[in-house]
């Protein structure tokens, strides 16, 4: 694990796009996976920014997105499908049929069938929760899970309802890549910034692996880099 601290939010956003925009470049018609939340918002401004300089091409990629709330319609502007819409898909030149959400639906396990044809994600975006959460795989997540419905914790909830008019109005469901399928992706890029997710970050990273913090599933990952802010790394004991 590569653990990068950057002074800032837009240094780390931008740090963000190096690795993603390098990773393209090396495989173009890749299969890259895609995050939500308001973590990778700056990366994606950054990446638009050089998909307009010419710097990078999302035009043969494949793109898998790690989770979908579970009563939104896809058009709903809290929905993760609206927001890659709005903040990356609808500004680059990604192929719409090349996009990919785990099934609201469906049979989730046909996510995963998707991905394994797809020989894999060659680099996965995560964010993580205050409670430690990637994706959507909350405290107690099998460390063997694959993509499925999971109830959403009620800190979840509190922390999302700033997205949304009323507490109430969050959805109480999700369907969410498991924890074993990220784990299968070849390559790891986890993001956290602010105080309130040092913690977490602390936890993830140094604390042992246990399925009461999902991040700490990463500490077996062969490939994974790691950037943050200061203020999300302020717990770490190793600098
Ligand atoms: C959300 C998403 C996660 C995201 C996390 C952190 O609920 N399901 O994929 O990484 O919580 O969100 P934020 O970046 O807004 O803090």
């Amino acid at each position: 694990m590569v653990i990068d601290c950057l002074e800032n939010y837009e240094a780390m956003s931008s740090r963000a796009a190096d690795v993603v925009a390098s990773a393209i470049s090396e495989k173009p018609t890749g299969v890259f996976g895609f995050a939500t939340g308001s973590t990778p918002v700056g990366l994606y401004k950054s990446l638009i920014a050089r998909y307009q300089r010419g710097e990078v091409t999302f035009s043969k990629l494949t793109t898998i997105n790690l989770d979908e709330y579970i009563g939104l319609s896809a058009d709903h502007e809290q929905s993760y499908r609206f927001f890659m819409q709005h903040n990356l898909f609808g500004h680059v030149d990604v192929q719409p049929e090349c996009v990919h959400f785990p099934p609201v639906n469906g049979e989730p396990a046909a996510f995963d069938d998707l991905i394994r044809n797809k020989k894999g994600i060659d680099l996965q975006i995560l964010g993580l929760g205050s409670n430690g959460h990637i994706g959507f795989n909350e405290p107690g997540s099998a460390f063997d899970s694959r993509t499925r419905v999971v109830e959403l914790e009620s800190s979840t909830i509190r922390d999302n309802a700033r997205f949304f008019e009323h507490q109430r109005d969050v959805p109480r469901q999700a369907v969410t890549m498991g924890i074993k399928t990220i784990l299968e992706a070849h390559q790891i890029l986890l993001l956290a910034s602010g105080a309130n997710k040092a913690n977490a970050v602390a936890r993830s990273l140094e604390g042992p692996q246990t399925e009461n913090v999902p991040g700490s599933c990463l500490q077996s990952h062969p490939n994974v880099i790691v950037l943050l802010d200061e203020a999300a790394a302020a717990r770490l004991t190793t600098k």
